[in-house]
């Protein structure tokens, strides 16, 4: 046993971040025992400055979460469907999982009431394919004009500091859009008991190409193996008091026993001849393809299995960018999906750096021949033979994929408006909430509706804006919506 406050016998010597046997763990270099500190004790400079830098801006939005890696096998037979490499049958693929919550800061409770981010990184044979999807199969808006508005609006007051429930009502209720997704979340599944309770949705519909280059519009669907379960208000709030990284502590404490959680990727195909004359727009996030329509098929199972060594380097710095894309998956019309593909990497190089590839999340598991070249933080050369393109020294050259580009914008002409979507026969965005409510949950569920969507609005302080929310309510469904005006005691 060490005396107090001394090393053990053995234990390694610390060192300054250049590797040199450090001065001291505990005292700063003093003129005398009790004089002032020197500017040449360059290991407290380094300490202090280090310290300073520690942090990196958090994600401006989907800051809280956590991550395990994992992996990904194949089920099932989709190759007429992708030639994409972890699709292919028997195929296993290493890959990270980051679960998390929208609107909060770094530090706010689990237990919130929010949708959940559900983003995957897979580290296949032909490059990174992330599919960043949440726990619900719809969106807010359909048109990425509206997304800073609405995180705005769903984030603080900027007088007050207060995330206000008068400023979310506002933006919903002159949202109609947003009706479907906003019943998904005031209903049970808006609080999942963990992340492990939780199905996944890519939400956006993606092509899938085969090998012989036909094209299909799919959704993805990520079903929980350990059952959907889910949070009453009052669990939620009593545990955000109680242990704030519930759902955090949940996945690891799961991992480490051994219980390793696992969910079954499944997905619907539309032919493509069919979204013409599909009853709804097919690209409209607020929507879904009714399963009757488009029933599931399966692909394969992802299990996680391995809690990273390090919150900061593995979870933190995790970069997951919908651009991501591999051979045999490609983006559809989508207007949401398409913004996304420029935003994700812009923020990775604001918040990590633009060498953000390099770090261990989030390098590929494959050799990587880019003619990008330095910025801060590189730290591997390029295995280029030149740093341009075309080169006499061996340099890579692009390997045109035939047919399996992404190719949907064939004869699309006109001119260049600012428009919404085609409207398509039953495309209406009250039509699908209000099946939720009225075909999918059951009394106890629509009760706990009800209660839910009283209690937060019983929190907006502007009369135009909570008779405008009570008015969406009942134009979702009129008897719930009665329900909600009564239980509020609006009008
Ligand atoms: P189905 O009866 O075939 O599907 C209903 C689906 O609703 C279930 O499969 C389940 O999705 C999901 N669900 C069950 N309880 C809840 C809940 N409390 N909150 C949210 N979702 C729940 O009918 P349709 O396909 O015709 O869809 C009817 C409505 O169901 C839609 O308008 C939509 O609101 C909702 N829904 C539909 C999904 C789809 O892709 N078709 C997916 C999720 C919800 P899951 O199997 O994914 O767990
Ligand atoms: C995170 C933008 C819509 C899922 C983020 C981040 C940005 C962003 C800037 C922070 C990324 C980071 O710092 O690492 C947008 C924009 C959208 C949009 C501009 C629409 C126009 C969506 C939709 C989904 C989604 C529709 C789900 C279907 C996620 C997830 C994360 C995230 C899961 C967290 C990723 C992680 O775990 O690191 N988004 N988003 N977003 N977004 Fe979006």
């Amino acid at each position: 046993m060490a005396a107090y406050g001394l090393p053990e016998q053995g234990n390694p010597t610390t060192t300054t971040g250049a590797g040199a046997p450090a001065p001291s763990d505990e005292q700063s270099l003093s003129v005398g025992r009790d004089g002032p500190l020197l500017m040449h004790d360059a290991y407290l400079i380094e300490k202090m400055a280090q310290f300073n830098r520690e942090r990196v801006p958090e994600r401006v939005v989907h800051a809280k979460g956590t991550g395990a890696y994992g992996v990904f096998h194949v089920t099932d037979d989709v190759s007429e469907y992708t030639c994409a490499d972890l699709f292919q049958p028997g195929r296993e693929t290493p890959m990270l999982a980051r679960f998390s919550s929208v609107a909060g800061e770094l530090g706010s409770p689990d237990t919130w009431r929010d949708p959940r981010g559900f983003a995957l990184k897979f580290y296949t044979h032909e490059g990174n394919y992330d599919l960043v999807g949440n726990n619900t199969p719809v969106f807010f808006m359909r048109d990425p004009q509206k997304f800073q508005d609405f995180i705005r609006s769903q984030k603080r007051d900027p007088r007050t500091g207060l995330r206000d429930h008068t400023m979310q009502w506002d933006y919903w209720s002159l949202s109609p859009e947003s009706a479907h997704q906003v019943t998904w979340l005031m209903g049970d599944r808006g609080i999942p008991r963990s992340y492990r309770h939780m199905n996944g949705y890519g939400s956006h519909t993606y092509m899938w190409v085969n090998a012989e280059g036909r094209r299909v519009w799919i959704k993805y669907h990520i079903h929980t193996d350990q059952g959907i379960d889910f949070l009453t208000q009052d669990e939620a709030d009593r545990l955000a008091g109680k242990d704030a990284d519930f759902h955090r502590r949940d996945l690891y404490a799961a991992i480490d026993r051994g219980d390793h959680p696992s969910w079954t990727l499944k997905v619907q195909v539309m032919p493509v001849e069919d979204a013409a004359g599909y009853r709804f727009n097919p690209f409209d996030l607020t929507k879904v393809w009714p399963h009757g329509d488009y029933p599931l098929i399966e692909v394969g199972r992802m299990t996680l299995n391995e809690v990273p060594e390090d919150f900061f380097i593995h979870v933190e710095q995790a970069a997951f960018e919908p651009s991501n894309l591999v051979r045999g998956v490609g983006p559809s019309p989508d207007k949401m999906l398409l913004s996304r593909l420029f935003s994700y990497p812009d923020t990775h190089r604001y918040r990590i750096g633009v060498n953000y590839n390099e770090l261990p999340p989030n390098q590929p598991r494959v050799p990587v021949r880019s003619y990008a070249k330095d910025g801060r933080m590189r730290f591997t050369k390029p295995d280029t033979g030149a740093v341009y393109h075309p080169n006499s020294f061996g340099g890579p050259d692009a390997a045109v994929q035939e047919g399996t580009e992404h190719a949907w914008w064939t004869v699309e002409t006109g001119d260049l408006v600012r428009a919404p979507y085609t409207q398509h026969r039953e495309d209406d965005d009250f039509v699908q909430p209000r099946a939720l409510i009225r075909d999918v949950m059951d009394d106890a569920a629509r009760d706990r509706l009800v209660s839910n969507v009283a209690g937060h609005m019983s929190k907006v302080t502007h009369d135009g804006v909570l008779s405008r929310s009570l008015e969406y309510w009942r134009r979702i469904d009129r008897e719930i919506g009665d329900r909600i005006t009564e239980a509020v005691g609006g009008k």
